[in-house]
């Protein structure tokens, strides 16, 4: 499930899993959905299931546990409670029909919040255990961190990350990030101990191509040669390296978007554009 080449994941937090746009997925050589089981009101994964049960075992599905539903239909609600991580993993191979590949802690900052030290730390390396016993069980083939906010993870592995070996890191990736966050995330993966080719990042527009900072941006300099992209494809393969990450899971409801950015993944980038741009945002 790890691979060293640039995958593209079909993100599915925006947008309800469609048969027509998972065929042409794989026809494009997607081979990774990520979905969460919050996602879509708690229903992603019986959807995906509904839709999609005959092709999911063609791609490396991920998911992810840590929200749940609040009382009374209200908002949901973030917990690295062990028992409900638990019942919340069982409960994901039972709606998809199939043990996900990877089961993500999804923003495991928001649990560790007014939290510090040892306290924080045991606290991560309980849900931790969570998800390694799940990995040992067999009812995922690996477990992961998923955060949008690498800092309070990296302070609570500061001292030890003893307990804590994720097989992969999600991390928010892209031109969007600011540097402390890039910074703590690689920080992550090294005090972590995850290789290269486990380093995935998601969200490369933050969440929409609509805004018109998208539109004025040219971002040619950071192509190695002169090609005819478009700035989302050239923000999305600027994904890859911010952090270094060799898979990363994107939205799209549009086919031909999807085109555009898995043409986009193969570009190739001017490693000094993007060295100088590193220093520019640590500078500031
Ligand atoms: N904490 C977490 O764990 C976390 C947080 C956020 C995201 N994620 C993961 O990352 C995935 C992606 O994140 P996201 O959906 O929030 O944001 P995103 O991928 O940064 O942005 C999605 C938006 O980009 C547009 N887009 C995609 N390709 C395009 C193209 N070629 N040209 C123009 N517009 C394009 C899509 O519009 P169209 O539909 O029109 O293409 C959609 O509105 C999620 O689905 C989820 O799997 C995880």
């Amino acid at each position: 499930m790890c691979r060293a080449d640039r995958g593209v994941v079909l993100g599915l937090h925006r947008s309800g899993p469609d048969r027509d746009l998972i065929e042409r997925a794989l026809s494009l050589g997607v081979c990774g959905i990520d979905t969460a089981y919050n996602y879509r009101g708690f229903t992603s994964h019986r959807a995906l299931a509904r839709v999609a049960a005959d092709l999911l075992g063609e791609f490396t599905i991920s998911t992810k546990v840590g929200y749940f539903p609040g009382d009374s239909g209200g908002r949901s609600v973030h917990s690295l409670d062990p028992a409900r991580l638990r019942e919340a993993v069982e409960r994901s191979a039972d709606d998809l029909g199939r043990s996900p590949d990877v089961v993500f802690l999804h923003n495991p900052e928001l649990g560790l919040s007014g939290r510090s030290g040892k306290e924080a730390h045991d606290r991560l390396a309980d849900a931790s255990a969570v998800l390694a016993s799940a990995v040992a069980a067999g009812s995922c083939g690996t477990w992961g961190i998923a955060t949008w906010d690498a800092r309070p993870v990296a302070e609570a592995i500061e001292r030890s990350a003893s307990g804590i070996q994720p097989g992969a890191l999600l991390l928010r990736a892209g031109l969007s990030v600011a540097e402390p966050i890039l910074a703590a995330g690689e920080t992550l993966c090294r005090v972590l101990g995850v290789p290269s080719e486990c380093r995935w990042g998601m969200s490369p527009f933050s969440g929409s191509t609509a805004d018109p900072v998208w539109s004025a941006l040219d971002l040619g300099a950071f192509l190695a040669a002169e090609a005819e992209v478009s700035t989302p494809q050239a923000a999305f393969r600027l994904a890859y390296e911010l952090p270094p990450v060799t898979r990363v899971a994107v939205g799209t409801s549009n086919a031909e978007h999807l085109r555009d950015l898995v043409h986009a993944a193969e570009l190739a980038v001017s490693e000094g554009a993007i060295r100088r741009y590193r220093e520019l945002i640590k500078a500031a």
